[in-house]
C-alpha cells in the first residue's frame, strides 16, 4: 500500500461522507499526472460526477477549496488544486524520503507488498510457461514466453501469492514420428555437445518435412506408411522406434535444461504431453457416457457451436487422442493435484481459439475450475526484415543466440578487463548483461504486440535496453565504491531539495504500487517501465547531485542513502524480471 495516496483516498472519502450512499473510492484510482511539475498525485473527479450531480472540473474546484486547510495541516501532503477535473495533490518530499528510503535500504519496503492485507485474500496461482517442444530447436521467439511467465511468476511471489511455476513439453505428436523416421532411415551422425545435438533434431526434422513435401505420390504414401508405422510404435512405448524416441527425447530434455541454467529460469514441476495421453482418454469416455461427447464419422468430439467455437475433436477415428484432449487432462490434473486457485498458461496468441475451446469443454463437463483458467496471450517475435521462419532459414537459434551476444559484449564492453578481472568474472558478466538484454527486451513489451528483436540495438548501454539498465545499476555501485562507507539510514533526507533528486524519491515509492499493478494486470512490462523511469530519473539527478563533492558532510549522507537505496531497488526490481545485474562492466 501506498500511504501518500492513501491518505488521498481517505481525505475524499471524508469529504463524501455525508452522502446517502457514497460512491467506492478505491486507491487504484489515484493517478500520476503527466508532468511532475503538476503535481505528484492526481485524483479524477469524474468518478464523483454522478454522486455529486456536477461536472467534474466544478467538483474538483469545490474539492480543492474544500480540503485545502485539511491538506496543509497534514503530516505527508503539501498541497491541493484543481486542473480541469483532476484534483492535483503535492506531498512532503522529506516525509516521502523518510518513509521511503530507510526502508530501501534495511529491506522492508520490499515486504510490504506481499504484508499487505487483501481482499479478497491471496490463493495459490499456478502459472504454465515456456512449453517447447522436443525434437525441435529452441530459438530467439521462445525467449518471449520464458520472460514473460517467469517475471509472472516472480511477481505474484513479490506481492505474497504463492505461485508455481511449471513447464508443459511437447513431447509427443506426428512431428516427432517425422523426426524419428527420418534419423533412422536417412540421417547421419549425431554431435555430441548438447545445443548441437538437439539442434541437429530440429534439422532432421526440417529435412523429413522437405522431404516429404517433395516427394512424388507414390513414394509420399510409401514414407506416409513408414511413418505411422513409428508413430504406432510411439503410441505404444515399445518397438525401435520407442527407444530412439526415449534417446532423442533426452537429448533435447538436456538442452532445455543448459538453456533455462543459462537464463535463470525455475520449473517447481514438469508436465509432458506424454503424460496425458491416458487421462485424456479418461475424460473422453467420461462425456461420452455423460453425452457431452458425440460420436462423429468413428471420431468422438463436442459441438461448440452454440458458443461460435467450431466442433472440437477430442479422439480421432484410430482411437488416438490430440492436443486439445491433452488439455483437458492438463488443467484437471492442475487443479486436483496442486490445490491450486487459478490457472494461467503463458501462450502465443496463436492459439487463442484453441484455449477458449478446452475451457469451453471443461466447462460443458461440469469443471467448475474452467472459469479460473486463463490464457494469458502475447505476439511475434519478428527481425528486423520481418517473420522468422525455418523456411527462410533466418530463424535465430539458442546457440547462435548466446555466441552471438557473447562475442559482442565481449569486443564492445570487456575484453578491456582482460587481466584485470579474472576470465570467470568476465564471462560471468558478459552472461549476465546477454540475459538481461533479452529478458527485459522481450519483457518491456507489452504482451499483446509484437516485438522487433536487434541483437546490437538491445546491447546498447544508451535507451530503453536491459543492458542500459545493467549500466544504470553498476554506475551506482561506482559510486558506492568510491564513498566506503557504509550509508546512514537516519541521514536528513530534508537536505534533497532537487527537483530531480525529489522526482527519482517518488518514482522509489511509487514502484510497489507499480508491481501491485503489474500483477493484477497480467502484465511484467509495467514493472519493466517503472525501472526505467527509475533509470532515467537517476541518470538526471547523477548530473545534478555529487556525492563524493557534496557541499556539506549532511548532503552527502543523504544523497549516498538516496543513491544507495536506488542500486538496492534496481537489484529488487530486476530480479522480479529475472535479471541479476553485474557489479561493475
Ligand atoms: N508445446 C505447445 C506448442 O509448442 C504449447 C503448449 C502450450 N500449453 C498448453 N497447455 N497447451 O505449441
Amino acid at each position: 500500500m501506498n500511504l501518500f495516496t492513501a491518505a488521498i483516498v481517505s481525505l475524499i472519502r471524508g469529504q463524501l461522507a455525508g452522502l446517502a450512499s457514497p460512491p467506492e473510492i478505491p486507491e487504484g484510482l489515484v493517478e500520476r499526472p503527466p508532468d511532475a511539475a503538476m503535481g505528484d498525485y492526481a485524483f479524477p473527479c469524474f468518478v464523483l460526477a454522478k454522486a455529486l450531480r456536477k461536472a467534474p472540473p466544478a467538483i474538483a474546484q469545490q474539492l480543492a477549496a474544500a480540503l485545502a486547510a485539511e491538506v496543509a495541516a497534514h503530516p505527508l501532503l503539501r498541497s491541493v488544486e484543481a486542473a480541469g477535473p483532476y484534483l492535483n495533490f503535492r506531498v512532503d518530499p522529506a516525509e516521502m524520503a523518510r518513509r521511503t528510503l530507510p526502508a530501501i535500504l534495511d529491506g522492508s519496503y520490499f515486504r510490504r507488498n506481499a504484508e499487505a492485507p487483501r481482499e479478497p485474500p491471496r490463493e495459490k496461482v499456478m502459472v504454465e510457461y515456456s512449453q517447447p517442444n522436443t525434437h525441435k530447436a529452441f530459438h530467439v521467439g521462445h525467449m518471449r514466453n520464458v520472460a514473460l511467465g517467469d517475471a509472472l511468476v516472480r511477481i505474484f511471489r513479490y506481492n505474497g501469492i504463492e505461485a508455481i511455476a511449471v513447464n508443459y513439453i511437447g513431447d509427443v505428436g506426428t512431428h516427432i514420428a517425422r523426426c524419428l523416421w527420418y534419423i533412422r532411415h536417412r540421417a547421419g551422425e549425431p554431435p555430441t555437445e548438447t545445443q548441437a545435438r538437439g539442434e541437429w533434431l530440429g534439422e532432421q526434422y526440417t529435412a523429413a518435412t522437405a522431404l516429404l513435401e517433395n516427394a512424388p505420390e507414390a513414394g509420399r504414401a510409401a514414407y506416409d506408411r513408414e511413418i505411422s508405422a513409428v508413430l504406432q510404435q510411439l503410441e505404444a512405448r515399445e518397438g525401435e522406434a520407442a527407444e530412439l524416441w526415449q534417446e532423442t527425447r533426452q537429448w533435447s530434455l538436456d538442452t532445455f535444461e543448459e538453456i533455462y541454467g543459462w537464463l535463470d529460469a525455475h520449473f517447481d514441476h514438469v508436465f509432458y504431453e506424454s503424460e496425458m495421453d491416458r487421462p485424456g482418454k479418461e475424460i473422453v469416455a467420461e462425456g461420452l457416457e455423460r453425452g457431452v461427447f458425440v460420436r462423429s464419422a468413428g471420431a468422438v468430439g463436442i459441438d461448440l457451436e452454440p458458443e461460435q467455437l467450431g466442433f472440437l475433436l477430442v479422439l480421432k477415428g484410430d482411437g488416438t487422442t490430440l492436443y486439445a484432449t491433452k488439455d483437458l487432462a492438463l488443467a484437471r490434473i492442475k487443479f486436483e493435484r496442486f490445490g491450486i486457485g487459478r490457472s494461467i498458461y503463458v501462450v502465443g496468441a496463436e492459439q487463442t481459439l484453441h484455449f477458449k475451446q478446452v475451457f469451453k469443454t471443461l466447462e460443458r463437463l461440469g469443471f467448475p475450475q474452467a472459469e479460473r483458467s486463463v490464457h494469458l496471450p502475447y505476439g511475434l517475435v519478428m527481425l528486423p526484415e520481418g517473420k522468422m521462419s525455418s523456411r527462410a532459414g533466418n530463424v535465430i537459434l539458442f546457440s547462435r543466440l548466446r555466441r552471438e551476444m557473447r562475442a559482442y559484449l565481449l569486443t564492445h564492453y570487456l575484453e578491456a578487463h582482460r587481466g584485470d578481472w579474472t576470465d570467470e568474472e568476465i564471462e560471468e558478466t558478459a552472461r549476465r548483461i546477454a540475459v538481461a538484454a533479452i529478458r527485459y527486451g522481450m519483457a518491456k513489451q507489452d504482451p499483446a504486440k509484437s516485438i522487433v528483436f536487434n541483437l546490437e540495438d538491445w546491447l546498447q548501454t544508451e535507451g530503453d535496453t536491459g543492458t542500459y539498465l545493467c549500466y544504470t545499476y553498476t554506475r551506482i555501485c561506482g559510486v558506492q565504491r568510491h564513498v566506503t562507507e557504509p550509508p546512514r539510514p537516519g541521514a536528513d533526507f530534508s537536505l534533497l531539495g532537487q527537483p530531480t533528486e525529489q522526482a527519482l524519491i517518488r518514482e522509489l515509492h511509487d514502484f510497489n504500487r507499480t508491481v501491485a499493478r503489474a500483477e493484477a494486470n497480467l502484465r511484467p512490462n509495467m514493472v519493466a517501465g517503472a525501472l526505467f523511469q527509475i533509470c532515467k530519473e537517476f541518470s538526471r539527478t547523477y548530473e545534478t547531485s555529487p556525492v563524493k563533492q557534496a557541499p556539506t558532510p549532511e548532503l552527502r549522507d543523504a544523497r549516498l542513502a538516496l543513491f544507495a537505496a536506488t542500486g538496492q531497488l534496481l537489484k529488487e526490481g530486476l530480479a522480479l524480471l529475472g535479471i541479476t545485474p553485474p557489479e561493475r562492466m
